[in-house]
C-alpha cells in the first residue's frame, strides 16, 4: 500500500507563552496611512500594520531563556561580566580571536571600513548591501560587484547564488593590484540576491586564491546560520554536518567580520567586528570609544550582550533552522502556487517577489517594487520592502544605479508569526496579482542624501 503522506512538515520547535495583540485595520484606512507616508513602508507608524515583514532585523521573538538572562545583565562601565561572556559565545561558537561590541552591524561596518580601507582602494564582494557599500565608499573605496551572473537572475535554479565568480574576482586584481584591495566583501546567505548561500566549495577556492594574492577575507556573517543550513541541505558532503560545524568552517576560512546580531543571533539589537589579526584589533578597540563606546560595550547594555550570548546558541540548533528556513519555503511554495513570481530557489530570511514580472507595464524609473508594496499594504496590512532601483541609490556622481533585480522583500521575523499568517500574505499577494494591470506607477517628490530608501517620498502618477 502506498502512503498519502508526501512529505513531512517541518514544524516549530518552541511554543507560544506570550503574545502581542495586533490592530486590525480597514481598507480606508490603509489608504489614508500610506498617502501619509509617501507610498514608502519605512515611514507608516508599526500600530497600523498587521503582519509586519519589513524586515527579520531586530524584529526576532527571544526565548524565556534569552528574557530570564536580561535581569542578569551586569550594566557596569567597564569590564561587564555580561561582555566576557559575549565574547566567549562569539569565540566558541564562531572562532574569532579579537571581538568588538557595537550597536549594530553598521556600526562595525563604520569602524572596519575606517581601518582597513584607503582612499583610492577597492573593494570587491558577492553582491552589496546598502550599509556595508556605503561605508566602503564614505572610507574612500570603490564597491565592485564579483558575485556570479546567476545571482542578478531571478529564475535561475543555482543552489549557490551567493557564490563568487573567480574570473571576475582575477579581473579586478589585474585591473587594480592586490595591494589596492583590502580586502575581498563576502557575504553569507548574501540578502539582496533573495537570501541566497555562497558554497563552502567556492569559499574554500576563494580562500586559496585570495592567501596566494595576500588578500583578506572579510565576512559579513549576519545570517551566516542560515547559510549553513542550506550547505548541509545542498552541499556535497556536509549532510552529516550540524549547523554549527558548518558556521565554523565558514568563519575558519574568513580573517574578520562584521555581524548585525539582530538576524541570525536571534535579538532586538546589537552587534560586533571581529578580526584575526592584533594589529587591526588594537586600532578597532581604540576606535570604538569614538563611534560606539569603551570596547568591553560598544553602545550595549550588559542585558542586551547576554541575550546575544544565548541568541548564538540557539541559532545554531538545527531544528531552528529547519523550521526558520521551512516557514519561508512554505510561503513561497504557496505564492508559487498561485502563479506569483518570485525569486528562485526560495532563499533563507523571506521571499523576494519579482516585481518588473509582476509589473511590466511599469518602467524602472517608475518604482515597480515600491508602487507593488504599498499595494500589498493597502489590500491587507502586510508590511514589505522596496529592494530595487530605490534601495540601490546614486553612484558618486550622482546617476542612479539601474539594479537588475527589481524586488519586494517580504521578511520573515524569527519565531514571531504563524501558518496561518504566511496563508493570508500569500493570499494577498495573489489578490494583488489578479489586479496587477490596474496597479500604476511612482514618482519620487523627495529624496534624502544617504540611504535614500528609508526616507524617500512618492506619489501616484
Ligand atoms: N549586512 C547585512 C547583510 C544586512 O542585512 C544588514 C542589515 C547589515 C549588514 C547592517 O546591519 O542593520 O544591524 O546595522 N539589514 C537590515 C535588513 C537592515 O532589513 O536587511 P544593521
Amino acid at each position: 500500500m502506498s502512503s498519502k503522506i508526501v512529505k513531512r512538515s517541518w514544524a516549530e520547535p518552541y511554543k507560544m507563552k506570550m503574545v502581542e495583540l495586533l490592530k486590525m485595520t480597514t481598507k480606508q484606512q490603509r489608504v489614508k496611512a500610506i498617502k501619509e507616508a509617501g507610498f514608502n513602508t519605512f515611514l507608516l507608524k508599526s500600530e497600523d500594520v498587521y503582519i509586519d515583514l519589513l524586515t527579520d532585523s531586530g524584529t526576532n521573538a527571544m526565548s524565556d531563556a534569552q528574557w530570564g538572562s536580561l535581569m542578569q545583565g551586569d550594566e557596569a562601565y567597564a569590564g561587564s561580566k555580561s561582555y566576557y561572556k559575549f565574547e566567549a559565545a562569539i569565540q566558541k561558537h564562531y572562532g574569532y580571536k579579537y571581538i568588538i561590541p557595537t550597536h549594530q552591524g553598521r556600526g562595525a561596518e563604520n569602524i572596519l571600513s575606517k581601518i582597513l580601507i584607503k582612499k583610492g582602494d577597492v573593494v570587491p564582494g558577492n553582491m552589496y548591501f546598502t550599509t556595508t557599500r556605503l561605508h566602503q565608499e564614505l572610507a574612500g573605496g570603490l564597491f565592485t560587484d564579483i558575485i556570479i551572473d546567476e545571482a542578478h537572475d531571478p529564475l535561475n535554479l543555482h543552489p549557490f547564488k551567493g557564490n563568487v565568480d573567480l574570473a571576475k574576482l582575477e579581473k579586478v586584481v589585474k585591473k587594480y593590484g592586490a595591494k589596492r584591495i583590502p580586502y575581498v566583501s563576502i557575504a553569507t546567505n548574501v540578502n539582496m540576491a533573495g537570501g541566497q548561500p555562497i558554497s563552502m566549495a567556492n569559499l574554500k577556492e576563494l580562500r586559496a586564491y585570495t592567501k596566494k594574492q595576500g588578500i583578506r577575507i572579510i565576512h559579513d556573517m549576519t545570517r551566516v546560520a542560515e547559510n549553513a543550513y542550506f550547505i548541509q541541505q545542498r552541499e556535497k558532503g556536509y549532510d552529516k554536518k550540524t549547523v554549527a560545524q558548518i558556521v565554523m568552517e565558514i568563519c575558519s576560512l574568513t580573517d574578520g567580520a562584521t555581524m548585525s546580531a539582530k538576524k541570525d543571533a536571534l535579538v532586538n539589537i546589537g552587534g560586533f567586528m571581529a578580526t584575526n589579526e592584533w594589529d587591526v584589533y588594537e586600532e578597532a578597540r581604540n576606535m570604538v570609544v569614538v563611534y560606539e563606546g569603551l570596547h568591553t560595550y560598544g553602545g550595549l547594555a550588559g542585558r542586551d550582550m547576554e541575550a546575544i550570548a544565548i541568541g548564538i546558541e540557539e541559532s545554531l540548533d538545527d531544528n531552528h533552522q529547519r523550521a526558520r528556513v521551512g516557514q519561508v519555503e512554505y510561503l513561497g511554495e504557496r505564492m508559487i502556487e498561485y502563479g506569483v513570481p518570485i525569486v528562485k530557489p526560495i532563499g533563507g530570511h523571506g521571499i523576494f517577489v519579482d516585481a518588473k514580472s509582476f509589473l511590466p507595464h511599469l518602467t524602472q524609473d517608475q518604482f515597480p517594487a515600491q508602487a507593488l508594496a504599498a499595494e500589498i499594504y493597502i489590500d491587507s496590512g502586510v508590511r514589505t520592502m522596496e529592494r530595487g532601483i530605490v534601495s540601490a541609490g546614486r553612484k558618486a556622481n550622482g546617476d542612479n544605479y539601474y539594479p537588475k533585480l527589481e524586488l519586494v522583500r517580504f521578511t520573515i521575523p524569527r519565531r514571531v508569526y504563524t501558518q496561518a499568517h504566511m496563508d493570508v500574505i500569500a493570499e494577498s499577494t495573489a489578490a494583488v496579482f489578479e489586479r496587477r494591470k490596474s496597479i500604476k506607477g511612482l514618482k519620487m517628490i523627495y529624496e534624502p542624501k544617504y540611504l535614500r530608501f528609508f526616507q524617500a517620498k512618492f506619489e501616484r502618477l
